[in-house]
């Protein structure tokens, strides 16, 4: 596959004809009728939610991953939240993470009362940099929440590293990476706990959903009575025992998944492998297209890692082009190639600048990143018509600002 010859064809935002007529989404799900069938065959059941496909997904989801436990939720924030509380943070405690992330990763520190700790990121593979780290970990830090920015992992041993150093637990918010390796062990089974997420976006999907995995029994054990209430028991186990009594023994939330998208997410997990393989020959194609061409900086991988793929960010070498990324990124929307941008760093948004005090320009790395990511779109369900239009998109639209 290739980009199209440098060209001054009418780019669609100046009134040319758009690469295609349809936009092609950034991510998309893949639902077949497998799927269909699994999700209506649970809605003929007996049970919607708290039954048994619930516990069925999190094995199945656990031995997947080669983790001990997988404790599901409603969403992969709720996922986040669960394992802010199973760590203990608390007001006055601080944990550290990226802030080229989702706000969700920060956020879950901030619902328990926490204050996040940003560190910057590496300039290579964007995600947070164990030195910085390092430098930032106080006797009030309780957690580092690595992110696996894109599905490409993190400097995992470095952070595990740092984290036995001071005692502090790793929470990876794997909520990109979900089939992603690092030094040949899946995701999932290397931190003390790894978030998912299973938006209709990700490598699987349950509708809305997240996962926690971890090997500790007591990790766990606290991560199923948060999402249920606080409450020791559920209500399958109650009706099968024949009685009513329950403790609720810490302050959760009904953060439960259903058994319908427990059922789809089983139905969906022998897919992942090749959902994997379709998003890694995209990249390949991309990659092997895209990098020859001034003005684009395409993904770089570490050795030792195999990246899931949620995203395939690019960046633009803005000293090549006579465009910001704003008039790119709407050109490239013109021209019905649906890209996007991951992510605005965390601090920058209003309600962290009001509250913490960040005026940017605190951590440059993430900043300047951001000043010229745009993520092409990336899913499994891409066919190679689709590949082959963002990259003619991409050669139309740089080559037209190519200084
Ligand atoms: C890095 C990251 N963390 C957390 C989340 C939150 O997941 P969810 O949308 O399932 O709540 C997302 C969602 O996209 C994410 O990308």
């Amino acid at each position: 596959m290739t980009v199209a010859a440098p060209t001054r064809e009418a780019l669609a935002i100046h009134g040319g004809t758009p690469v295609r007529s349809m936009l092609l989404p950034y991510g998309r799900q893949t639902i077949d009728d497998d799927d269909v069938q699994a999700v209506v065959e649970t809605l003929r059941s007996d049970w919607l939610t708290t039954g048994p496909k619930v516990g069925e997904f999190e094995e199945a989801f656990a031995a997947w991953v080669g983790a001990r436990y997988a404790v599901s939720f409603s969403n992969g924030t709720a996922a986040l939240h669960g394992a802010a509380f199973a760590v203990g943070i608390a007001s006055g405690d601080e944990a550290i993470t990226s802030p080229l992330t989702f706000a969700a990763t920060a956020n879950c520190i901030l619902y328990q009362g926490g204050t996040p700790v940003f560190a910057d990121v590496a300039p290579d593979t964007l995600n947070i940099d164990p030195e910085c780290i390092a430098s930032l970990v106080t006797s009030r830090t309780k957690a580092l929440l690595p992110v696996d920015y894109a599905g490409h992992p993190a400097d995992l041993d470095r952070v595990l590293e740092i984290a036995g150093d001071h005692g502090l637990t790793v929470i990876e918010d794997a909520c990109h990476a979900l089939g992603a390796e690092y030094r040949g062990r899946r995701v999932g089974s290397i931190s003390h706990m790894t978030v998912f997420s299973f938006h209709p976006v990700k490598h699987l999907t349950t509708g809305e959903g997240g996962m926690v995995t971890t090997d500790d029994p007591k990790f766990a054990d606290t991560l199923r009575k948060f999402r249920n209430h606080g409450i020791s028991s559920n209500a399958r186990d109650r009706q099968r025992e024949a009685q009513y009594h329950y403790e609720m023994v810490l302050l959760g939330f009904n953060y439960r998944l259903t058994d319908i998208g427990c059922a789809l997410g089983l139905r969906q997990l022998p897919k992942l492998e090749s959902n994997l393989a379709r998003r890694r020959e995209i990249a390949t194609k991309y990659t092997a297209a895209l990098r020859e061409i001034p003005g684009i900086i395409v993904p770089s991988v570490r050795d030792n890692v195999l990246p899931a793929w949620h995203l395939y960010p690019i960046r633009l070498d803005l000293s090549r082009l006579s465009a910001g990324r704003d008039e790119i990124f709407r050109a490239f929307r013109a021209e019905n190639i649906g890209v996007n941008v991951h992510y605005i760093p965390v601090h920058l948004y209003p309600y962290y600048r009001e509250r913490f005090g960040y005026r940017g320009g605190e951590f440059p790395v993430a900043e300047n990143a951001y000043q010229s990511l745009i993520s092409l779109p990336m899913f499994h369900g891409m066919n190679d018509d689709d590949v082959q239009d963002v990259l003619e998109a991409v050669g139309k639209v740089v080559s037209y600002f190519a200084r």
